[in-house]
């Protein structure tokens, strides 16, 4: 047995990151502890190269960290999880370095032997992520998924079946199931090739990026197509004059930040995404589409350790799904954030749904806000820093 404490049952426990005070919400559920059990009562050795994939809030990893021999490996698309294990992980009394952190970006480790998949949201990022990893798999890998019932569909199983060999599941425990799959050998050798990043060209009538090609990484937002309410911003974006320092906020693959710089040729691009594929998306968007022009690039929490101050626009899409925090939690940290970030007189623009009522925070926030233009479903909102 490999004897591994439930989360549940750690001292002190595990928190959520960013943690919400409103939100007492647990930083694990039914299908991590469905997972730690099966590799207690299975007996899975621990004693080789671990690897875990999609770990929300780090409890697998961090649950994990005291029974593996080398340190596990955890694998996240998202800046917000891998903060959350660093948490937890200290939290439980480890050591920094208790284990590998690396990005969905990072050169994935060369050798798995036990592969654990908490299954993502996005199917496009576990199927990027697992073609990612299929030539460290070997036919001597365990690989278990686990998920609540309702995330895992056919086309879940059948990425597994696809990508690494023969999948079947568990029985569901507290609507939760695991997944088994063997690697076979010959699947992993006819692994197909990785369709991601992919590239799609914007709409002709696109406001300012009329033909313009985006690089989408897996799982980011609007990896197929234009959002509508990101059109709609664009369709009334505000002018910048000159030297303007320009933020991104929640950039995806970036096309805000970057019909702003092709309006104006001396703006300053700040893009930053909590997702490391959003962060890469919007390099390669603005590479691609400027000549050698610089802006930064920052996987990062909002604005946190951005220069108070230093912007005169921000420009943000809020979230409106996400499982680390409830949408309107992290839309708000967003807008605080902005307003730190902002110089006196610098403006936050934001589309949102109408029925979002982000107008409510954004007048709480700035003491200001003016809706510029709506349509039946979204509104444009305009909030300044006053001085
Ligand atoms: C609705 S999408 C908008 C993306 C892009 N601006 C667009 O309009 O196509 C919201 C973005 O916010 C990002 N996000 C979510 N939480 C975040 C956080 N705490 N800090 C920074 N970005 C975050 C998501 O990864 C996502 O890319």
């Amino acid at each position: 047995m490999n004897h591994i404490a439930l989360p549940g049952d750690a001292e002190p426990g595990l928190v959520r990151f960013p943690a919400d005070p409103r939100d007492r919400l647990r930083a694990w559920d039914a299908s991590d502890e469905y997972l730690l059990r099966h590799l207690d009562e299975a007996e899975v050795p621990l004693d080789r190269s671990v690897v875990v994939l999609g770990d929300r809030w780090g409890a697998l990893t961090a649950s994990l960290a005291a029974h593996t021999a080398q340190a596990p490996t955890q694998i996240t698309d998202s800046h917000l999880a891998q903060r959350a294990t660093e948490l937890n992980l200290s939290r439980l009394g480890h050591p920094a370095g208790a284990a590998r952190l690396l990005s969905s970006r990072d050169e994935p480790p060369q050798r798995v032997d036990v592969l654990l998949v908490r299954v993502p949201k996005s199917l496009a990022l576990l199927e990027d992520q697992l073609l990612r990893l299929a030539p460290a798999v070997h036919a001597g890998t365990v690989v278990v998924g686990t998920g609540m019932v309702t995330e895992i569909h056919t086309s879940t199983l059948q990425l597994f079946e696809r990508i690494l060999g023969p999948t079947r599941t568990s029985l569901a425990r507290r609507k939760a199931r695991l997944i088994f799959c063997t690697p076979d050998p010959e699947v992993l050798a006819a692994a197909p090739a990785n369709p991601w990043p992919r590239r799609y060209p914007l709409p002709a009538d696109a406001p300012l990026l009329a033909g313009r090609t985006v690089t989408n990484h897996a799982g980011i937002f609007s990896a197929e197509r234009l959002d509508i309410g990101t059109r709609f911003l664009l369709e009334h974006l505000p002018e910048t004059k000159g030297p303007a320092r320009v933020l991104d906020l929640g950039c995806g693959n970036g096309v805000l930040g970057l019909a702003t710089a092709l309006a104006n040729p001396q703006a300053e691009l700040t893009f930053v995404d909590e997702s490391f594929g959003a962060v890469a998306s919007a390099e390669a968007t603005f590479a691609q589409n400027t000549d050698g022009r610089k802006a930064e690039f920052r996987v990062g929490d909002g604005a946190g350790g951005l220069e108070p101050g230093s912007f005169d626009l921000v420009l943000n899409n809020p979230p409106f799904h996400s499982y680390q925090a409830s949408t309107d939690a992290t839309a708000h940290r967003m807008f605080g954030g902005a307003l730190r970030a902002l110089r006196p007189g610098g403006e936050l623009w934001v589309v949102g749904n109408r029925h979002l009522g982000y107008h409510v925070q954004l007048r709480r926030i700035f003491g200001n806000c003016r809706t510029v233009v709506g349509n039946p479903k979204f509104v444009v909102l305009r909030a300044v820093r006053r001085g």
